[in-house]
């Protein structure tokens, strides 16, 4: 970056782990100071410093459970209140809730959606406004496949909530790239992070071949590539983009069919 570039400032959401924080490390390598958000703050407090070290950046850290409901206002506060703009926006955080819809409790569900549908469109809400008003903004939405591809039984509400991630962020880009903020949903398949530790499916995920996984640092370069190339969806891998075409073009009964039989490999129904 030339020295007259303005230092701009990326607040990235579950940095703590797996896709974010290899997101976070791909934009402080390209010169951004970075705002890190997670529960987990020892982790997002050794990004920080890991950060800072071998890249100079300016990095803070806010810990923050994005299943309450007042956390993205107070994100957005304390960014404020330290003085900080938000150039940035990569909205990453998220898990899945595995098996029957009707298995887990309906707060777990209410909770998975606060954190994937409603802090991902509050954040958006409150940072886009300064972006648009510095005619500057990126914004990466981490959506999935499982978004752009018919839905399977299990994780009911996973796959949904990414098609509206995905259908969202395509709105915004259309909205405001006249303005120069971009937003881009990354739609990422099957990538090594802690994500299936954490919901319980790795021994079952484990069964699938090594050519459906894709590495987090690879999501998270061509995901940094994507927003600033102004794309609107991007599906990281080649592997990934086929089955996303295929699924596209091929008769929805056909899809269905093949997504009820191969989904057992990996779903628990
Ligand atoms: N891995 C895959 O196969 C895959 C495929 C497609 C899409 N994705 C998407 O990629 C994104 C990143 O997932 P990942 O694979 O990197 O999983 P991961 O390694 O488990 O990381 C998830 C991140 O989200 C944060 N997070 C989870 N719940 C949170 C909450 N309530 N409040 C704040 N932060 C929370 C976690 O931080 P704390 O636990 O410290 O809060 C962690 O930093 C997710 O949106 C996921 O849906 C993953």
């Amino acid at each position: 970056m030339p020295d007259s570039a303005p230092v701009r400032t990326a607040l990235v959401t579950g940095a703590s782990a797996g896709i974010g924080q290899a997101i976070a490390e791909v934009f402080a390598k390209e010169g951004f100071d970075l705002v890190l958000t997670a529960r987990r703050g020892d982790r997002l407090e050794a990004l920080a410093a890991d950060l800072r070290q071998r890249f100079g950046r300016r990095v803070a850290t806010i810990v923050a459970d994005l299943a309450d409901p007042a956390a993205p206002a107070r994100i957005v506060g304390e960014i404020a209140a330290a003085g900080i703009t938000v150039d940035a926006l990569v909205n990453n955080a998220g898990y899945g809730v595995p098996g029957k819809f009707t298995d887990t409790p309906w707060e777990a569900q209410r909770d998975m959606l606060q954190v994937m549908v409603m802090a991902v469109a509050e954040l958006t809400h409150r940072l886009l406004p300064g972006m648009i008003q510095r005619r500057y903004g990126r914004i990466i939405n981490i959506g999935s496949v499982a978004g752009l591809v018919p839905q399977s039984a299990g994780h009911a509400l996973y796959g949904s909530s990414k098609a509206l991630v995905t259908g969202f962020s395509q709105s915004i880009a259309l909205e405001w790239m006249p303005h120069n903020v971009y937003a881009t949903a990354v739609c990422p398949g099957f990538t090594y992070t802690e994500f299936h530790d954490v919901n319980h499916m790795r021994e079952q995920v484990s069964r699938l071949p090594k050519f459906m996984w894709m590495d987090a640092d690879t999501v998270a370069r061509e995901a940094f590539e994507a927003v600033m190339a102004g794309r609107i969806i991007h599906v990281p891998g080649r592997f990934y983009r086929m089955v996303v075409f295929l699924a596209r073009y091929t008769p929805r009964w056909l899809v269905l069919a093949v997504v009820k039989r191969v989904s057992k490999t990996y779903r628990r129904t």
